[in-house]
């Protein structure tokens, strides 16, 4: 064995281990950021990650590239175990070029992106990029296509994460808005398609990397990110516990585990959950955590369109995605973002074979001019179209409103629900007794000698009538009411029964969701 190449592997080595330099490595932790291979460590199993690719090196001589021939070429690719499970990784190095993309550390990503795919496995990408790297040209923009290619290849193959640990421009954003999750830091991490500087210098407008595209507008205004962290630590906890709820691939079941809660536990506490004036909100989450294992509930994009809540939890130790109108927003009517929300989840849980509990109190898609003009009715529809669509076990439990269009939309009998289920404080109905009252006794009302009184017994004839479950029970479109503090005990049983469904839709090369 030469010994020559041994000193010299030792020096590669030690060459790719220092990243960018001791300066910009010291000036990456001045603003309270880990290092690339920090990052890696902090997340995974300690001992667990295996590097590919540590030697690479661009291939660019423009622009005194040459002189500048960093080992790893601003990358840490490789794969590692979290929890015990194996997953592929890659982690952007800001310390050198800014962590931009070449031609060689997009070949690099590609390469752990189809290990993923070859090995079934999710892919955690943790990206702090300036974008293209600019001295490469066309050849940078290459390789994002191919990273972004694969991205869409890999979509409902494995689960795709992304974690953004710093700003990250232009090409960088695709790929994470592609992947199934986005997480940032607050006051850390910023995304954005251009910089501050192009936006003052195209529209004249002032603003900072925070106010463009820092987490707290991904997360509440944008969508695209759909966890905000404290610090990086606080992000690889949530990162890993997100993961704990996910099949490795789209053929395997979730990770159910066993569970200490009893599945017979009553919660006596929601048999007072819904009030009896029906103009008044309560909290859904209230329901979500009494019922489900420990009170354990990962809620995704807590932040955005709060009207409708989801997130994954389990019961009896059984792995489900949760979608929740909440009454205490917006009176838990469905708009645009709320839709788009729910339809991404509902599509998410459908590929990987989440089962899909729907607690439903929807009064209807929000009127208005500004949610017509802005599509309402193409926005509305995805979520209607996840929902038909997904063939996981479905459960739904309507507390109190299904009113009109939302009722058929959230997880209606007939779009394919195996259960649904009813508080006997349901109404299900085209809409709520004083619009109805409204238009069908238009007439009879503007002749009526006492308007206000002969409207309040036609809206208390119309409630007996049609607010409840009971039509909808006698029609089969709801299969059981159950009262309240069976909720837990009743979703356990249903997702035991349902755990060997089998369901396909007709075969064809793809649908075509109103996008
Ligand atoms: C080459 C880059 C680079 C890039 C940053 N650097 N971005 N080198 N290509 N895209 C280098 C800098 O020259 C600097 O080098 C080092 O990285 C650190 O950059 P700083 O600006 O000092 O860091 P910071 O202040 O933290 O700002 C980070 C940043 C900023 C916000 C990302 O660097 C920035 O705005 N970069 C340009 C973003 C951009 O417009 N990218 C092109 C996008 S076009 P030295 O040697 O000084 O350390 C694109 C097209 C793809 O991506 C489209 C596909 C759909």
């Amino acid at each position: 064995m030469s010994t020559n190449n041994i000193d010299k592997l030792q020096q590669l080595n030690v060459e790719a281990g220092e990243a960018g330099g001791k300066e910009r490595t010291r000036r990456q932790r001045a603003k309270g950021k880990q290092t690339a291979r920090e990052r890696l460590e902090a997340l995974v199993d300690p001992g667990s990650f295996i590097e590919f690719d540590r030697l690479a090196v661009h291939d660019c001589y423009d622009f005194t590239m040459q002189e500048r021939r960093i080992r790893t070429d601003g990358v840490i690719c490789g794969t590692g175990r979290i929890d015990g499970r194996q997953v592929a990784l890659f982690s952007q190095d800001a310390t050198i070029f800014g962590g931009s993309l070449s031609h060689r550390h997009a070949a690099k990503i590609c390469k752990v992106m189809d290990f993923a795919q070859n090995n079934g496995i999710p892919i955690i990408g943790l990206n702090e990029s300036g974008g293209a790297r600019i001295q490469e040209g066309v050849r940078s923009l290459a390789g994002y296509a191919d990273i972004f290619l694969r991205n869409t290849l890999l979509s409902g193959m494995v689960p795709q994460i992304s974690a953004v640990l710093g700003p990250c421009a232009g090409g960088a954003v695709y790929s994470p808005a592609i992947t199934d999750f986005v997480f940032m830091v607050a006051q850390q991490s910023y995304m954005f398609v251009t910089g501050p500087e192009v936006v003052s210098t195209v529209t004249h407008e002032s603003v900072t990397m925070e106010e463009l595209g820092g987490a707290a507008v991904h997360n509440s205004q944008s969508g695209v990110a759909h966890f905000t962290c404290r610090d990086e630590e606080n992000l690889f906890t949530s990162l890993r516990a997100l993961l704990s709820f996910l099949p490795a691939n789209y053929m395997e079941k979730p990770p159910s585990r066993p569970c200490n809660d009893p599945p017979e536990r009553q919660v006596p506490e929601l048999d007072q959950l819904v009030p009896e004036n029906p103009h008044k909100p309560y909290d859904i989450k209230r329901l979500i955590l009494a019922t489900v294992d420990q009170g354990e509930f990962l809620e995704v994009q807590p932040d955005y369109a709060q009207n409708i809540v989801m997130g994954f939890a389990r019961y009896d130790g059984m792995v489900v995605g949760i979608v929740a109108n909440q009454p205490m927003v917006l009176a838990g009517c469905l708009d645009i973002n709320a839709s788009l929300k729910a339809a991404r989840f509902v599509r998410f849980l459908d590929c990987f074979n989440i089962p899909i509990l729907t607690l439903v109190d929807v009064p209807g898609f929000l009127p208005g001019v500004d949610q017509e003009h802005h599509g309402i009715i193409r926005n509305g529809a995805k979520l209607l179209y996840a929902y038909a669509e997904a063939t996981v076990p479905k459960i739904t439990l309507i507390t109190r409103k299904a009113y009109g269009g939302a009722y058929d939309v959230m997880c209606s009998k007939h779009i394919r629900a195996d259960v649904n289920m009813a508080f006997p404080t349901a109404e299900i109905a085209v809409m709520g007794p004083e619009g109805a009252v409204n238009i069908i006794f238009r007439e009879e009302l503007k002749k009526a000698a006492d308007p206000e009184k002969r409207r309040a017994e036609l809206v208390k004839d119309y409630r007996d009538k049609f607010a409840n479950p009971f039509v909808a029970a006698e029609l089969g479109y709801v299969d059981e009411i159950i009262l309240p503090h069976d909720s837990r005990s009743k979703i356990v049983q249903w997702l035991k029964i349902l755990q060997g469904k089998r369901q396909s839709n007709p075969p064809k090369k793809h649908g075509n969701i109103p996008l």
